[in-house]
């Protein structure tokens, strides 16, 4: 099937390259004629492991095309996907939806034939029905069904979680619909991937659910953590003790500085705004979003407290400045608050990131960059670890300890052992692990 993606981000590009191999020939639509360039070139504008392999494959094999000339590639096409950003709209914590409407009237002028409308950007409730508004408004002669069709891809497994999904949720108004989307997925059917067929509304609602549902667990195991450090309890074993049990699982009860990213932070608080507005607040996420949100600033007291009250006149070798490992991604990343508050308090940062640097330069100020954990560390009197990067997880010890003025470090991921650190001489910090 030919297939439209409009707009090649994260979620745009990894499904079309995706899609494409699984046979369709897709064509992914940017309106910046820099990135549609840079990718004609095999360059990708972000970090993701495979990503470039797989578009190369099927560049190759003329499966996959990038352009900027969105209404020539609609034409013709079975299905056109949206897959725009949705953020936070400045001041309210709506989503902001101006460029899924805008590619709405967009794909309307190029249309011809039956073809139905994707909406996989994450849009709140009801942006289906106003896409379908736009679109006959714009074309009242058009043969469109618009389905909801959310994408649970995580960055830095995005090609996995597309290829190997826990489920497909498709928010199906009409049977030629039905029909256009398993064709599209038919390798996932075939691979017996369960699909959610529901009304558009339902689809659109169950993205935010999921996103703030996991938002919800890992702010939970958070404030257990901190329980944990004051009653001298071990959150791992906790969370090991309660995930074995089915209805719980053991997914996302990894306690650490909270949580950030392109996606929860934005869906927990447009769905606040959603639940707000129609009168039906969800006072849990509402909660959760204000927890996760003082926490990273907190984590900087934890350093304060290894350092011995004040990092004033302090250098401070920060590992990890992503909001998780194996992106490029600073969005909402702990890391910000954390430094934020640290250099408030006096501190000099220095920073080494194995793929975050450039975009940090963008949202950071007065760091020092290095191209190595170990130069980071040089003449700093404390480390911390923020983002549990595979490269961080064995550290020569040794080494760091001639390198830093003290052997402190805080490590915001639990990825050493305290006991191992305790023999090593570190005065050492983690997350919840009193015992
Ligand atoms: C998240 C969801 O996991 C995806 O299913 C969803 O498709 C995506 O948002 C989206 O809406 O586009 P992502 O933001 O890429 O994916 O990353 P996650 O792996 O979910 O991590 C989000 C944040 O939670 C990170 O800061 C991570 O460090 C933190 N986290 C995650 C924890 O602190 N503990 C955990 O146990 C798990």
């Amino acid at each position: 099937m030919r297939i439209t993606m409009v707009g090649s981000g994260y979620v745009g590009l990894v499904s079309g390259a995706c899609l494409a191999d699984f046979g369709h020939v897709v064509s992914c639509i940017d309106t910046d004629v820099k990135k549609v360039e840079a990718l004609k070139a095999g360059k990708m504008p972000i970090f993701e492991p495979g990503l470039e392999e797989l578009v190369a494959k099927n560049v190759r094999q003329q499966r996959l095309s990038f352009s900027t000339d969105l209404a020539s590639a609609v034409e013709g096409a079975g299905a056109v996907f949206i897959a725009v950003g949705t953020p936070s709209r400045r001041g309210d914590g709506h989503a902001d939806l101006s460029f899924v409407y805008e590619a709405a009237r967009a794909i309307a002028a190029g249309l011809n034939g039956f073809t139905v409308i994707v909406t996989k950007s994450t849009v709140p409730v009801g942006t289906g029905d106003e896409v379908e508004r736009i679109i006959r408004e714009v074309r009242p002669d058009a043969d469109i069904s618009v389905v909801s069709n959310p994408e649970f891809l995580r960055e830095g497994a995005a090609i996995g979680d597309f290829k190997r999904p826990d489920r497909i949720v498709l928010g199906v108004e009409d049977k030629r619909a039905e029909v256009v989307m398993t064709e599209i997925y038919r390798p996932l059917f075939l691979n017996h991937a369960p699909f959610v067929f529901t009304s558009r509304r339902t689809s659109e609602l169950t993205k935010y659910a999921a996103n703030a549902f996991l938002a919800t667990k890992i702010t939970f195991i958070n404030e257990i953590a901190d329980l944990c450090e004051q009653v001298g309890a071990n959150v791992q074993d906790v969370a090991r003790g309660i995930g074995l049990d089915q209805r719980i699982g053991s997914k996302f009860l990894h306690a650490g500085p909270g949580y950030g990213g392109s996606c929860f932070p934005k869906d927990t608080s447009a769905l606040i705004k959603t639940a707000q507005d129609y009168g039906s607040p969800i006072r849990i996420v509402e909660m959760v979003a204000a927890v996760n949100d003082q926490r990273k600033r907190a984590m900087a007291r934890k350093v304060l407290t290894a350092c011995g009250g004040s990092v004033r006149g302090k250098t401070i070798a920060i590992l990890g400045l992503t909001f998780k490992p194996n992106t490029d991604d600073m969005r909402d990343s702990p890391a910000i608050s954390i430094i934020t508050a640290l250099q408030d308090a006096g501190a000099k940062i220095n920073v080494f990131d194995p793929e975050g640097m450039d975009q940090a330069r963008l949202v950071l100020n007065d760091l020092t960059f290095f191209y190595d954990p170990y130069s980071c560390c040089d003449k700093a009197d404390a480390l911390v670890i923020v983002t549990e990067w595979d490269a961080f997880r064995a550290l020569d010890l040794d080494r760091l300890k001639e390198l830093l003025n003290a052997p402190i470090m805080v490590d915001l991921r639990n990825i050493y052992d305290p006991e191992e650190m305790a023999r090593q001489n570190f005065t050492y910090s983690d997350v919840g692990r009193g015992k």
